[in-house]
């Protein structure tokens, strides 16, 4: 099945053992069309709107029966996985037939703190590959994980497509002593109520609140989350059990490890870890940066951060470590920003911003709300500017097209930033796998992955690929990853502002 050599990579077989029913629908994802409004894209943004969905696109899975019958659905319990070549994964019941599990793998040693992520291919007959490299000396454990079950996987297409207002924002508007609160979101619901478009309308993102009874649109003062809605049918919610389906480990069917005979070509992985050390493939050699190397490293230099919280530990890392960084107090809300550090000393300055909506944050002023694209378009740029983003997870419940559409906006700014002041250092944070609800997806988060590396390809700019370095590591996944990975990626970042000197 495989044209593999055994030295190259392991293959193995993971065999799910589930009943289901035989019935299969043509799943065509513009069929429910949500009531979200996409803006017209250029011919040039379009056509690589589709490749992108092309190239995430989904294996179909089964029609679920209603009401959902669990034991119907992809069972980790029944399931085992085999290293080829020998033979094993025999079945209990009847195999299930089609595709579409969400399996994460991983390949590591404990004792020497080694870890790397597999490659998982889906054979669309309920059997799956993953490939690894294999990158250290002596032994390696097959580690996998069922993170979505494929039934699980058909709700959350039909809730981002049908219900992407399932978490649910407000605004405060306010003129004088009339003050309303509305229902707003990227996708409103038209109802008989008219509508304030409140998209930005210099990089078109959408955003759009129920207009206020006695106000204008221009007095909206600051945004909210009201609540999450669950809008699941009867038992589906059983597809979205921590433990017994929802990021599961699978057992293995004789023997889960192997043993590496030598040190083989580097391709596939952007790195792994290494006495608990990330080692990037490809180029980059990742230094370890102590407090005073990393003081040397950004003297004279501005620090642009912007994104989502997981961009914020990287500021509180650095505000936290360097003890010649001192906050400067911007009085601003915790959580949410802006913030900004300073050492003065050495003339570093480190800043912060949240990306615009949307934001699942508690009350924000509509005045801190900024578009990564506008904040981008706002700076100079030049040798002593370092650009670190990361956005991903607020994007969670929405069609992928809101979040391909935001990176296009990103990107031309990048691009434009590149383009005025070349020298500029733009680092980018990947998504990361994740601990798991009925709102927080793996499923989602990947596909957020592939789009952002398939879109900054070719451009000069750098990844710090957290979805590997999470994937990779022995410590639960995380939204925000624990500070052994944060460190890790810290030093990726500063190995990528400070390159090794005659390397
Ligand atoms: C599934 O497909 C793969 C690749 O085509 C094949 O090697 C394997 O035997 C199939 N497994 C089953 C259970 O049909
Ligand atoms: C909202 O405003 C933007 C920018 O002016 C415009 O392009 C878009 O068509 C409007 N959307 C709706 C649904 O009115
Ligand atoms: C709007 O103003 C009218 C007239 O002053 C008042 O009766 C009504 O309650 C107001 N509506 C809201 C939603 O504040
Ligand atoms: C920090 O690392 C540098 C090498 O990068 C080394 O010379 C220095 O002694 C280290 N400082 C401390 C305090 O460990």
């Amino acid at each position: 099945m495989f044209n593999f050599s055994p030295f190259h990579c392991i293959v193995f077989k993971c065999v799910q053992c589930v009943y289901i029913f035989a019935l299969f629908i043509s799943t065509d994802p513009d069929v429910h069309r949500s009531f979200c409004t996409f803006q017209p894209l250029s011919p040039k943004d379009a056509v690589e709107e589709r490749l992108l969905l092309d190239s995430i696109a989904w294996p179909e899975t089964p029609l679920l029966p209603a009401p959902l019958i669990l034991e119907q659905t992809s069972d980790p319990a029944h399931s085992t996985f085999t290293i080829l070549p020998g033979r094993g994964g025999r079945t209990v019941g009847r195999p299930k037939k089609s595709g579409g599990d969400l399996l994460l793998a991983r390949l590591h040693n404990q004792k020497l703190g080694a870890g790397v992520a597999g490659e998982v291919v889906d054979h669309l007959n309920g059997s799956y590959s993953a490939v690894f490299s294999l990158l250290w000396e002596g032994d390696a454990q097959v580690e996998v994980t069922l993170a979505h079950p494929s039934e699980a996987i058909t709700v959350l297409k039909r809730l981002n497509s049908q219900e992407p207002d399932r978490i649910g924002f407000k605004s405060l508007f306010r003129s004088g002593s009339i003050s309303e609160t509305t229902i707003c979101n990227v996708c409103l619901r038209p109802t008989q109520q008219p509508q304030c478009n409140h998209t930005d309308l210099r990089t078109g993102e959408p955003w759009f609140c129920y207009k206020p009874k006695n106000l204008s649109c221009d007095a909206r003062i600051n945004q909210a989350m009201t609540h999450y809605k669950g809008n699941l049918r009867t038992n589906e919610e059983k597809l979205f059990q921590s433990g017994v389906n929802m990021k599961v480990y699978i057992r293995a069917s004789g023997p889960a490890s192997v043993t590496v005979e030598s040190n083989i070509v580097k391709v596939g992985p952007s790195g792994y870890y290494y006495q608990g050390v990330w080692q990037a493939l490809g180029g980059t050699t990742v230094r370890q940066f102590n407090v005073s190397a990393i003081s040397q490293c950004l003297k004279g230099k501005v620090v642009h951060m912007h994104g989502d919280s997981t961009i914020r530990q990287f500021f509180e890392f650095l505000n936290a470590r360097l003890p010649d960084l001192k906050e400067f107090d911007l009085h601003s809300q915790s959580q949410i920003g802006p913030f900004m550090a300073l050492d003065y000393a050495n003339n570093i300055l480190v800043k912060f911003r949240f990306h615009g909506p949307p934001i699942q944050s508690v009350h924000v002023s509509n005045s801190k709300l900024r578009y990564i694209a506008n904040e981008i378009d706002g700076l100079i740029g030049g040798t002593d500017t370092v650009v670190v983003f990361g956005i991903w997870a607020h994007f969670r419940t929405y069609p992928v097209q809101i979040y391909i559409r935001r990176l296009q906006s990103i990107r031309r700014a990048v691009v434009q930033l590149l383009d005025r002041a070349p020298g500029t250092l733009v680092v980018i944070r990947t998504g990361n796998p994740r601990d798991l609800s009925l709102i927080n997806s793996d499923w989602h988060s990947l596909q957020c992955y592939k789009v952002l590396r398939t879109m900054f390809k070719g451009l000069n700019v750098h990844l710090i690929n957290a979805w590997e370095m999470v994937l990779a590591h022995h410590l639960p996944h995380n939204v925000h990853p624990p500070p052994p990975i944060i460190k890790n990626m810290i030093n990726v970042l500063l190995s990528y502002t400070c390159p090794q000197k005659g390397g």
